[in-house]
């Protein structure tokens, strides 16, 4: 391609440079390009091969003709830097349009899940206390009989303590799947001084069979408050707020005489609210009444002192009212084309 001559004057350099722009020019990608830098500016290309006769010059000629080679030499890289650039541009662009991807073709999405409506609830439930300044509490699922049942006032033979409504663990004759969540309360007041204002939220366990308003597992929330000068009133004020905050303000509550071994007075609270038909109507909804004295002896308390009043309510029962939900196994079955109806 190239007068293969030792020596080369500025027509050799002219020619050389000319057909190295315009093999540069005409490289059609950067492959050929790089084949083109060889040619041209490698260790045996014709400007090599000039560059390396300039020696061999007389003296007053290197001068001229080393500026000439390297000015020549410049040119030719430039051309190839310019060249790259505009190669690998174009090449970037062909790539961009081979891989572009279609924004706008429907997806292939994953249905996005829901907490669970007792979840739900139990959160909402939460709030309202947490909004009145109280704190949350967590306690064993599996806990023993001091803390479900001595603890509480509830004396040795009382039905609630035979195996007919409470699961015992095999072999540990002492240990149960709590049948209330009543125990986190000897819980919290064991390892607290008072004053204390505290919901304690969790699964619950009976010997129940399966029914519309029957589960062995269930939910409570329980909730305790202790401090100087509590009184009744304390008690209904702050469960009629918890139930007009829950149910809208047309809801009211209204409390029966009741038993329960842990609390003296006992009442078992109604609230009355209107369904979705419009209709007016009571319904139990929790257990409630003023700490007997005798828990507070066996936590510590100085019952003298100290006054309180505690509650436990359904917390699946609370669902089914505030959703109209007609049956409890709903909530366990895990049919989505029921839990999807509240996302
Ligand atoms: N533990 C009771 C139950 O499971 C509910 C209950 C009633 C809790 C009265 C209380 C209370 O804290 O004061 O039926």
């Amino acid at each position: 391609m190239y007068p293969a001559s030792p020596m080369s004057g500025a027509d050799d350099l002219e020619a050389i440079t000319g057909s190295a722009l315009a093999d540069v020019a005409a490289a059609g990608s950067l492959a050929a390009l790089e084949e083109a830098r060889v040619r041209h500016t490698g260790r045996r290309s014709p400007l090599a091969r000039l560059l390396a006769s300039i020696g061999s010059l007389p003296p007053e000629e290197r001068g001229p003709a080393g500026r000439g080679a390297n000015a020549a030499r410049r040119t030719v890289e430039e051309a190839l830097a310019a060249r790259e650039a505009e190669l690998e541009a174009d090449e970037l662009g062909a790539r961009l349009a081979a891989e572009r991807v279609d924004v706008t073709l429907p997806g292939d999405p994953e249905p996005s899940g829901s907490l669970h409506l007792i979840t739900q609830v139990r959160r909402d439930v939460e709030d309202i206390f947490l909004g009145m300044g109280w704190d949350i509490a967590d306690g064993p699922e599996i806990d023993d009989e001091y803390h479900n049942f001595t603890a509480l006032n509830t004396p040795e033979g009382h039905p609630a303590r035979s195996l007919s409504d409470t699961f015992f663990v095999e072999g540990h004759p002492d240990k149960l799947l709590r049948p209330q969540t009543s125990p986190v309360q000897i819980r919290v007041m064991e390892t607290q001084a008072p004053p204390v204002y505290v919901i304690c939220p969790g699964t619950t366990y009976r010997r129940d069979d399966i029914d519309a308003t029957h589960s062995p597992m269930f939910h409570q929330l329980e909730g305790l408050a202790v401090d100087e000068g509590l009184s009744m009133a304390d008690l209904k004020g702050t469960l009629l707020h918890f139930v007009r905050e829950l149910l809208g303000h047309s809801a009211d509550i209204r409390l029966r005489p009741h038993f329960f071994p842990f609390t003296e007075p006992s009442v078992e609270v109604d609230v009355l609210w209107t369904d979705r038909h419009g209709r007016p109507q009571w319904l139990e909804l929790l257990g409630a009444g003023m700490v007997d004295p005798n828990v507070f002896t066996s936590v510590g308390y100085d019952s003298e002192r100290w006054t309180g009043f505690a509650f436990g309510m359904g917390i699946d029962r609370v669902a089914m009212l505030r959703h109209d939900v007609p049956d409890l196994r709903l909530f366990f079955e895990n049919d989505l084309r029921f839990l999807a109806q509240f996302p």
